[in-house]
């Protein structure tokens, strides 16, 4: 199977609301490696697995954006509780490059997610990270940043998202991107291999 590649605005899967996982094998873990290089090279702080086209809920964050400095953190299942309180910050998406704005996020909150081995994560969060979790869950339920702008969405960046829907309607009819039903096939075997 071909390696995993980083899928930008407005690919479908972005949209997908991802499936639980309920197996995790060697492949899954080299699945995850692979991501976080994706992030890394990109200098991200986190990537949700839809955005490489894995439909499935798990996603990656390192907030030091380092590979050599960590922490390297795998959640899968997750699911946040006793969200509190609001803050706002400027958000950026790997999906979305070149795309800044600010939104409006729970200043702190708790997760509830298992990591590669199966072990239970239960950990109380705020801050960088607590912003991270929150745009990569949102990920996985199809949701991204531009949906929840703090302000109204200016001119100019709005016609930096429609710009990036002709260049993905072009090379969809060109060929260079999958139909939108083969990309659905695509997710339909990974949610049949994990989910
Ligand atoms: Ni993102």
């Amino acid at each position: 199977m071909a390696s995993l590649q980083l899928i930008t605005y407005p690919h479908p899967t972005l949209r997908h609301r991802s499936k639980p996982v309920l197996r995790v094998d060697a492949r899954l873990k080299e699945l995850v490696g692979e991501m976080f290089e994706i992030m890394y090279e990109f200098r991200g702080v986190g990537l949700a697995a839809n955005q490489v086209n894995l439909p499935i809920r798990l996603f990656i964050a390192n907030p030091s954006g380092d590979k050599e400095e960590g922490p390297e953190l795998v959640f899968i299942n997750p699911e946040v509780n006793k969200a509190k309180g609001i803050v706002e910050a400027e958000e950026g998406c790997l999906s979305l490059p070149g795309i800044n704005a600010n939104v409006k996020r729970n200043k702190s909150l708790q997760i509830n997610a298992y990591d590669m081995s199966g072990n239970e994560i239960k950990a109380n969060i705020d801050g960088f990270l607590g912003r991270i979790v929150q745009h990569e869950m949102d990920h996985l339920d199809g949701v991204l940043f531009i949906d929840r702008l703090a302000e109204e969405i200016p001119r100019s960046l709005a016609e930096q998202i429609q710009a990036f829907e002709t260049m993905f309607e072009t090379k969809q009819k060109s060929g260079a991107i999958a139909k939108n039903e083969e990309l659905q096939a695509q997710l339909l075997e990974w949610e049949q291999k994990y989910c």
